[in-house]
C-alpha cells in the first residue's frame, strides 16, 4: 500500500471509531433510533450528489467525443479568419509558427499525447529540411474544463446562482454552457455566437442532451442585442473580441459593450478585462467608472496544478459593473 492509501485508511478508520463514539454517547435506543434516521437522510443525499456529479462528468466527456469527432484537432470553423494580435503577447506568433488546439476538447495531456503519436506537430523547421527546429506556439479558442470548473464552482459559488441568467458573448463550441448546465443550477445560459457553423453545432448538442429547458442560443453578432446586456445577471467573455476583430472594431463593440451593461452584472473575463481595453486602444472608456475589480483566490494549492493549469486559472477575473 502506498502512503497516499494509508493516509485514506488512517481517515476512514477515524471516522469508524469517532462514530463508535458517538453512538456510545447516546442515552438510550430512542436517541439511536433517531440518530440512525438523521444519518441515513443525511448519507442519502450525499450519496445522491455523488453520483449526479458522476453522471455528469460522463455526460461532459460524452459531449467533448462527440465534438471531437465532428471537428479536426484545430476546431476551426470552416473558411473562419482568425486574426492574430498585434500584441506583445503574441510577438513571433504567424500563421505558420502558431497551431489552434481547442483547450476544451483537448488538454495538456491529450495535446502531449497527440504530438508523440504523430497527429499534432509540436515543431516547426526555421530553414526547411534542416534539424534547425523550434517550437510551436499553441493557442485556444476556449475555456479549459479545469477553467470552466473554477468559474462556476468558485467564481460563482458564493452567489445565489438558480435565480440568475448566464450569457456567454462568443460560445463558439459551447463548453461554457454545458459546464454550466451540468455544475450549476443558474437558471438559464445563453450563448450568443456570430458564426453560424458553431451556433449550428451548439443547437445540436442541446437538442442531443436535452438541455434546451435552460441553455439557447442565438446566432447573430452581441451589438444586435443590447437588452440581451440588460437581461442578464452574469456575463462571461473568454478572449472574445481580439482574434475575430480589426482594432476599430473591437473598440465599438467594447464602447457598445461600456454603454450597454446594467450596474451590478457580473462579468467574468479571461484574459483581465483592462488589459483587453488596452490593447484595443479603447482610450474612451473609463475602466475604473465601469467596473470594480473582485478580487479572486484559487482554492487549489499550487502543487496541486500544473504550471500551465496554475496559469490559466490566474487569467480569469471577475468584475462588477458601477
Ligand atoms: C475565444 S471564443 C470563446 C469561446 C467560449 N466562450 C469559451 O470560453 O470556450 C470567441 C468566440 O466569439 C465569437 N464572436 C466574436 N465576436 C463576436 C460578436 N461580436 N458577437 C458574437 N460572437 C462573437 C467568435 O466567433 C468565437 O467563436
Amino acid at each position: 500500500m502506498n502512503d497516499k492509501n494509508v493516509f485514506k485508511e488512517d481517515k476512514l478508520n477515524y471516522a469508524k471509531s469517532s462514530f463508535l463514539k458517538i453512538i456510545n454517547s447516546l442515552d438510550n435506543s430512542d436517541q439511536i433510533k433517531q440518530f440512525n434516521e438523521f444519518v441515513n437522510n443525511y448519507l442519502a443525499k450525499e450519496i445522491e450528489d455523488i453520483d449526479d456529479f458522476s453522471k455528469n462528468n460522463a455526460i461532459l466527456e460524452e459531449i467533448k467525443d462527440k465534438l471531437r469527432n465532428k471537428l479536426s484537432i484545430t476546431a476551426e470553423a470552416p473558411n473562419e479568419n482568425i486574426i492574430i494580435p498585434e500584441t506583445t503577447d503574441y510577438e513571433g506568433y504567424t500563421k505558420e509558427t502558431t497551431v489552434n488546439v481547442d483547450a476544451f476538447l483537448y488538454s495538456d495531456k491529450d495535446v502531449e499525447e497527440l504530438g508523440l503519436n504523430g497527429q499534432l506537430k509540436n515543431y516547426y523547421c526555421t530553414d526547411c529540411g534542416s534539424k534547425n527546429v523550434e517550437s510551436l506556439n499553441f493557442i485556444s479558442h476556449s475555456a479549459s474544463i479545469l477553467q470552466l470548473r473554477y468559474i462556476f464552482e468558485h467564481v460563482l459559488n458564493g452567489i445565489k446562482i438558480n435565480d440568475k441568467i448566464v450569457l456567454d458573448i462568443g460560445s463558439r463550441l459551447g463548453g461554457v454552457l454545458y459546464v454550466g448546465y451540468l455544475f450549476s443550477s443558474a437558471r438559464k445560459l445563453i450563448g450568443i455566437e456570430l458564426n453560424q457553423f458553431f451556433a449550428n453545432l451548439q443547437r445540436e448538442i442541446i437538442q442531443e442532451y436535452n438541455m434546451s429547458d435552460r441553455l439557447e442560443i442565438i446566432q447573430d453578432d452581441i451589438m444586435n442585442h443590447p437588452q440581451l446586456l440588460q437581461t442578464a445577471d452574469i456575463i462571461i467573455m473568454n478572449n472574445v473580441f481580439q482574434f475575430f476583430h480589426s482594432i476599430p472594431i473591437q473598440q465599438a463593440i467594447w464602447s457598445f459593450m461600456r454603454a450597454n451593461t446594467k450596474p451590478s452584472t457580473l462579468i467574468i473575463t479571461c484574459p483581465d478585462l483592462k488589459e483587453q481595453l488596452v490593447d484595443a486602444n479603447c482610450t474612451n472608456i473609463d475602466f475604473d467608472k465601469w467596473v470594480k475589480e473582485i478580487k479572486l483566490k484559487i482554492p487549489y494549492k499550487k502543487s496541486q496544478l500544473t504550471e500551465d493549469d496554475w496559469e490559466d486559472l490566474k487569467l480569469i477575473y471577475l468584475y462588477e459593473v458601477l
